[in-house]
């Protein structure tokens, strides 16, 4: 049985002066999950929020938000963000070297957690945490921007994660974050991602919920 398709649109391309208003708008056009970026101008060249905002977005949606951490030493803050209202907390393998342990954390918080892997970085550094992960994030573009140009050699990479976890028989979220659009979203589902960040697709488009149901479409089309 396949994993239900999620959308999850990235806040990253929202209007922060409308944010609450911005969230409630993904939701009625038909988003499965939010999508939030933290970053600390550290681990990326960019920084944007915290915990704080966090605790806003879980205001203004009933939806899970999937916190995708792009900070140093994550797991400083993981409880943070668990408490604030993130139902999924993704940490990066490259700014984790206690990852079992992090993870671990993020559950007892109450938390379902996530490894998120740089394009760059082999599969080798989620497998020994396959078992303790609910969700791994393949990043197919470099983290720290939006609208950036999906990296063409991630698909084969989603390919093998869904290889791997089908050899555990672990039905494990994969979600792909960076340039999923329209005429990406086809080739990564037919890999076996099923978790679809979209940030500029969503957010950059005039009728959001149309662009939900593109992607949406082009998705389900490439696994009929
Ligand atoms: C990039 C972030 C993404 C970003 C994706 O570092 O992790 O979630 O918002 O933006 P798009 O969909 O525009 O590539
Ligand atoms: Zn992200």
């Amino acid at each position: 049985m396949a994993l239900p398709i999620r959308i999850a649109p990235s806040i990253l391309s929202a209007d922060f002066g409308r944010l609450a208003e911005e969230v409630q708008a993904a939701e009625a056009a038909g988003a499965d999950w939010i999508h939030v970026d933290v970053m600390d101008g550290r681990f990326v060249p960019n920084i944007t929020i915290g915990p704080l905002v966090v605790e806003a977005v879980r205001k203004a949606t009933r939806l899970p938000i999937d916190c995708h951490l792009m900070i140093v030493e994550p797991e400083r803050y993981v409880e943070a963000f668990a408490k604030a209202g993130a139902d999924l907390v993704c940490v990066h393998a490259e700014a984790s070297p206690h990852l079992h342990r992090t993870l671990q954390v993020i559950r007892a918080a109450g938390a379902r957690p996530g490894v998120a892997l740089n394009p760059a970085t082999g599969l080798e550094a989620v497998e020994w945490v396959l078992g303790d992960c609910d969700m791994v994030l393949l990043m197919t573009v470099n983290p720290g921007f939006g609208g950036q140009k999906y990296i063409e050699a991630c698909t084969e990479k989603v390919r093998r994660l869904r290889a791997l976890a089908d050899a555990r028989g672990q039905a494990l979220e994969i979600q792909v974050d960076g340039g999923i659009k329209a005429d990406t979203i086809g080739k990564v589902t037919a890999a076996g991602a099923n978790v679809f960040v979209a940030g500029t697709a969503v957010y950059g488009a005039k009728d959001y919920r149309q662009a939900i149901a593109d992607l949406r479409a082009a998705a389900e089309r490439s696994r009929a």
